[in-house]
């Protein structure tokens, strides 16, 4: 096997954050670190809590760090309407098997950053609050991280504002902070995300897995389907688990080197993210805005991870 990938995920768990999370837990081809957990979708106590109790679903001890207890500026957002009040739609999970990690989410980045220098991958499935400070507080970071894959943003329609995508809306100053830092970047947004659906007969082929992280992941993923037909897809799309897969086989994707900036300001508007394709204004690219995906081989390649809970997949 080719060396594996030392990474850390950090995210907000968050329904489709544990699905990341278990996929990361399963890969073979990836070191799994840490996973460091900031607020977003319900509060730090949550999503810190959550982290663990996937790992322990996954029977995977990772160090778990907790990361910021809000957005680095501006007001805080939650997304609990969706992930229910304790941020896994009250699913029977179980409880944390070990306690958090001494230490903050943004230095165990740094210091895995100093260990690994050009080969650490840091996918972001939350908002960017936790990289944002980590840049703040050591700009060289930019440039000792093989790569970040973030989920977040959108180039056209906004899912929790008509602008806004939540992530980048759950802390816009850190999101631009981080496209401005120089970071090697893939952003998968909605463009991609929408299009990395489960159907109900993929949901179906999860299930029959029979283990318990499938029969949790099928749950999740079920609890989708009916709220996206308004977004106009076809089933539930898995956010978070496209930018972690898009870390594992970015075969599977194809994107746009492009420049890519947040809106902090707009009344209407704060939170966008605003991509320059091809304008007039010829921005100097700063990042791989992921526009598409092969949605048979990402529902397969996400099946076969799973199915390595129950010693099926190879
Ligand atoms: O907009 C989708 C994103 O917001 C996902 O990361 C989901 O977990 C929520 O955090
Ligand atoms: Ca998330």
């Amino acid at each position: 096997m080719e060396r594996r990938i030392p990474m850390i995920l950090d995210c907000d768990p968050g329904i489709d954050d544990a699905v990341a999370i278990l996929l990361a837990a399963a890969a073979p081809e990836i070191e799994l670190l840490a996973v460091t957990a900031a607020a977003g979708n319900v509060g730090l106590e949550h999503t810190s809590r959550n982290a663990r109790r996937v790992l322990a679903l996954a029977g995977r001890q990772v160090p778990v760090y907790a990361g910021a207890s809000r957005p680095m500026f501006g007001p805080q957002v939650t997304a609990d309407a969706v992930h229910g009040a304790d941020g896994l739609l009250g699913l029977p999970v179980p409880e944390p098997a070990f306690p958090l990690s001494q230490g903050t989410a943004w230095d165990a980045i740094l210091q895995a950053s100093k260990r690994y220098p050009g080969e650490l991958v840091l996918v972001v499935t939350g908002p960017m609050t936790d990289l944002g400070i980590a840049l703040a507080k050591d700009p060289s970071l930019a440039g000792r991280l093989a790569g970040v894959v973030a989920m977040g943003g959108a180039s056209d329609f906004g899912n929790d504002t008509p602008a806004a995508e939540f992530n980048i809306l759950a802390d816009p100053e850190a999101a631009e902070l981080v496209l401005r830092s120089g970071v090697r970047i893939a952003m998968c947004g909605l463009d991609v995300t929408h299009k990395a659906y489960f159907t109900r007969e993929d949901i179906r082929r999860l299930e029959a897995l029979g283990t318990p992280q499938a029969r949790f992941a099928a749950a999740v993923i079920e609890s989708g389907v009916d709220i996206h037909r308004r977004y106009g897809v076809e089933g539930s799309p898995m956010h978070d688990p496209c930018a972690l897969l898009y870390a594992l086989r970015p075969d599977l994707f194809t994107q746009v080197h492009c420049w890519a900036g947040v809106e902090c300001k707009g009344r209407l508007t704060r939170g966008r993210t605003v991509i320059d394709a091809y304008s007039d204004a010829k921005r100097t690219p700063n990042c791989h805005w992921v526009t598409g995906v092969d949605r048979a081989a990402f529902v397969e390649e996400t099946i076969r991870l799973l199915a390595r809970y129950g010693g099926q997949g190879e």
